[in-house]
């Protein structure tokens, strides 16, 4: 009961649509307050945050701006270490309050060089916003600033979360059962 298959895997229920959305509501009342009186800029992280993004700007009440970019590690096969934006901002980012926002932190790496990278284009602020974070998987110091839910160093899927470009499109969140790996 309330597990659901992707691909070749089944997942069970971890997070209900109700415990996203309270969660959700905490962290833009969080954000509303901080940035009274300033106008930040949403940077959603693609393809992951595009659910979260959206529910986190209708829970966020002060004037605010919301774009989107892709990130890569990669050229072709190879990491190349560094962060490359593959879909760039029209935005101009300096002097702004950015918000990064992720959908889940693993190790910590994509957010890591992301932060070095936006640091490069002067923005006033940068924060990350993020749904999930995974603390014992991470391998580098990083300041999440605004999260929903630590969570165990184990595979998710659902709200916009996906196991090889699948299960996306879930209103709760599902975790790989026990058994697999
Ligand atoms: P990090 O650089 O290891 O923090 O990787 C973060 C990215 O890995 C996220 O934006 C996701 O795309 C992906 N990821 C990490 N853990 C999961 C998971 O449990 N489910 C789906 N995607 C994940």
């Amino acid at each position: 009961m309330n597990d659901i298959t992707v691909h070749d895997k089944t997942f069970q229920l971890f997070l209900s649509e109700t415990e996203i959305q309270t969660a959700i509501n905490r962290i833009g009342q969080q954000i509303t307050v901080d940035y009274k009186g300033r106008t930040p800029l949403f940077i959603g992280v693609l393809n992951g945050a595009f659910m979260f993004c959206s529910d986190l700007m209708k829970a966020v009440d002060v004037s605010c701006e919301i774009t989107f970019v892709r990130l890569s590690s990669y050229t072709g096969t190879k990491s190349t270490g560094e962060v490359r934006t593959i879909m760039s901002l029209q935005e101009e980012v300096a002097g702004r309050d950015i918000i990064l926002v992720e959908d889940i932190v693993d190790t910590g790496l994509t957010m890591q060089k992301a932060l070095k990278y936006f640091h490069t284009l002067n923005p006033n602020s940068v924060e990350i916003a993020s749904l999930l974070v995974k603390p014992d998987a991470l391998q580098c110091e990083l300041d999440v600033k605004y999260r929903g839910f630590d969570i165990p160093e184990k595979f998710v899927v659902g709200y916009g979360l996906d196991y090889d470009g699948y299960g996306r499109n879930f209103k709760d969140i599902y975790q790989l059962k026990l058994d697999q790996v």
